[in-house]
């Protein structure tokens, strides 16, 4: 799965818990259909599993733990993922940070699995570490901008093209997304023409009044 593609991250959001987050995925499996783009749902933990079942877009995990099978109460393991038929797993999201040893860890545990691995990151230079680890996708996305209105394209658009020069320096296969603030076809064309290959976004979807449309607008910059 190299992009281009569009991350719906439904987060902790109460409005897109179970039956209504199975609403939302079919929705993004709906318009993916529609427009050709690959449209991700990041459902939490919970719902993935039936999520899956739902829908046969890619389904994706907002994190999980760098830990073997084994006692370890309330942890979620990769092999959770792979036997609820997770496509995908977003990792070091800037509101669930996890240690460099851990994201290199699962980092290596998602190619062992056949699981896309997206690594989230808050700057250039944690860009460039997480290059270094080999993941499908960066994501870069400044946490200040994350749940408002301007778009990192907009408020910071160096960061995003930094990023990607940076990365791809180190590491060709690997591809850039961004996030924070993305709501609409003009921040994702921005994105894309600042060498990102897709955006990574929450609030502009889970918490629109009619996310289809708002779906069909950011899938038709693509
Ligand atoms: O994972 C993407 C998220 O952090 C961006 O949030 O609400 O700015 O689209 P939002």
């Amino acid at each position: 799965m190299k992009g281009p593609l569009i991350i719906v991250n439904f987060k902790a959001y109460e409005n897109v818990c179970g039956a209504q987050g199975l609403a939302l995925a079919a929705t993004c499996e709906k318009v993916g259909k529609e427009t050709g783009i690959t449209i991700v749902a990041c459902p939490q933990m919970v719902d993935l599993a039936l999520t899956v079942t739902h829908v046969t877009s890619p389904v994706w995990a907002q994190g999980l733990n760098s830990v073997s099978p084994g006692g370890r109460t309330g942890h979620t393991t990769i092999e959770a993922l792979v036997g609820a038929g997770a496509k995908g797993t977003l990792i070091n999201h800037s509101e669930n940070r996890e240690m460099l040893f851990d994201i290199d860890a699962i980092v290596k545990s998602c190619k062992k699995n056949n699981i896309a691995s997206c690594v989230c990151t808050n700057n250039i230079d944690v860009s460039c570490s997480a290059a270094m680890l080999g993941p499908d996708f960066v994501a870069i996305e400044p946490p200040e901008l994350i749940g408002g209105d301007i778009s990192v394209t907009t408020a910071d658009p160096k960061i995003v093209s930094a990023t990607v020069k940076r990365v791809k320096e180190i590491n060709k296969n690997v591809e850039v997304l961004c996030g924070a603030g993305v709501k609409n076809a003009q921040d994702v064309k921005a994105a894309l023409e600042l060498g990102a290959k897709g955006v990574l976004l929450a609030s502009g979807v889970v918490k629109a009044k009619d996310p289809k449309t708002v779906l069909r607008d950011l899938a038709s910059a693509m």
